[in-house]
């Protein structure tokens, strides 16, 4: 029988608990019915389709709007009891069990969103078996390498601050530790590296071969997910490294506007809320933020985790009648993390944390830790213990 054990390395988890994660799916799909469903589209790609974000959208399109998905996805499988693979692998796997029991297509590609190989095989796909056409191609692609597909060279992202080195508190999981951390500034190369790797290039390259292949419909939308943060993270953030590559994106958006004009698509950049993810955990300082925001939007009422915040931007604002842009055509469901009195709250109560009391009830540190130990499958609602052997693991199929 396989042990499932809870370890960590810093903010990065190392274990997974699948049957945790399948329950955790499960959870997700029963809030998206819970809100009974709305017409969507019908027939969408998710890059980025196996946690998070990309997951939470595909479970909302899927269980709210009945669409057929696929997703496109880099995780990694069971090799021995003590390695399991990855969650996200798992998700893939619960997911399209879900989905094939209400009758809906569910394919998973695992390989790399970045070459030209998983664009074309996708595409064929698309034509031969997925009905010949998608309406919604979501980008949620978080990574920290990308090897570009023309020149072979490979990329590094960077979380760095720009011009001046940033200084500040920042909370380490594993130790249940709260640190003082410097982020140093990036140079011109790194600050370029991380526009190649999470900038709206590859998103681009997409769109260009969906739409040369003729698989995209008549008003086709794609979304890409963006973050805009506040004055609280624009050091390490907004000015950082990521900030330029979202900003890349924004740009990227025109193009693909452009591009899409004859059909009359359209590119959405959605500038999402912070929420707990592989990706967010490891940013710097953004763990403080975190259970700072999130104790105070808990009070309000207006936390989200992101299959909440992912079915609310899909149901009630880009197929509702509730969406919310900011002058420059972005949409902004993170209007409830910026509303102002819920920033100056924020930074009222991050100005007061130090080691003693940054784990207490004064933080939001139990529910962030939750949300994060859910990621991996464990704490997790409803769940209930079951013997599974590394077999029956290996055998399970996405
Ligand atoms: P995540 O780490 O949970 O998910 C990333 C996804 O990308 C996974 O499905 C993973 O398998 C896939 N992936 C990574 N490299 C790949 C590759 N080479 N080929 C195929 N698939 C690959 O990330 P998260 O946090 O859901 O981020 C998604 C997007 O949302 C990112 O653009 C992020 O910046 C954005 N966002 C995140 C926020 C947050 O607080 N976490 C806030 C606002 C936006």
């Amino acid at each position: 029988m396989v042990e499932f054990e809870q370890k960590l390395r810093g903010n990065i988890a190392v274990s997974v608990n699948p049957l945790g994660r399948k329950q955790q799916v499960l959870n997700h799909i029963d809030h998206v019915k819970s809100k009974g469903t709305f017409e969507g589209p019908k027939k969408v790609l998710i890059i980025g389709a196996s946690s998070s974000y990309g997951l939470a959208t595909r479970i909302s399109l899927a269980f709210g709007a009945g669409a057929d998905t696929i997703g496109v996805s880099y995780e990694k499988g069971p090799k021995s009891e003590r390695n399991l693979g990855t969650a996200g692998w798992y998700n893939n796997i619960a997911f399209k069990e879900a989905a094939g029991k209400e009758g809906l297509i569910a394919k998973n590609f695992v390989q790399d969103a970045f070459s030209t190989e998983t664009k074309q095989e996708v595409i064929d796909y698309i034509k031969n078996e997925f009905g010949g056409k998608v309406d919604l191609v979501v980008y949620s692609l978080a990574s920290g390498r990308r090897t570009d597909p023309e020149t072979g060279e490979t990329y590094t992202s960077s979380i760095k601050a720009i011009g001046e080195p940033v200084v500040g508190p920042n909370i380490n999981m594993q130790k249940e530790d709260y640190y003082t951390e410097t982020l140093e500034p990036a140079t011109e190369q790194e600050i370029e590296d991380t526009i190649k790797v999470m900038g709206g290039e590859d998103w681009e390259l997409w769109l260009k071969a969906l739409k040369e292949a003729d698989v995209l419909t008549e008003g086709v939308l794609t979304t890409n997910y963006s973050y805009l943060g506040s004055e609280l993270n624009h050091p390490y953030y907004g000015h950082g490294t990521l900030g330029r590559a979202k900003a890349d994106c924004d740009e990227k958006a025109d193009t693909i506007n452009e591009l899409l004009a004859d059909i009359n698509g359209k590119a959405q950049i959605v500038v999402a809320t912070a929420v707990t993810t592989k990706a967010s955990s490891v940013i710097p300082f953004f763990p403080v933020y975190c259970i700072g925001l999130y104790k105070v939007m808990s009070e309000k009422g207006t936390h989200e985790t992101p299959i909440m915040h992912m079915d609310r931007i899909y149901r009630d604002m880009i197929y509702g009648d509730k969406p919310e842009y900011d002058e420059e055509g972005r949409l902004r469901p993170d209007s409830w993390e910026l509303d102002s009195d819920t920033q100056a709250q924020t930074k009222a109560l991050i100005g007061e944390l130090n080691e003693e009391n940054f784990n207490t009830d004064l933080t939001a540190y139990a529910l962030f830790y939750k949300e994060f130990s859910n990621l991996s499958g464990f704490m997790v609602d409803g769940f209930v213990e079951k013997e599974v052997t590394i077999d029956e693991l290996k055998a399970m199929e996405y």
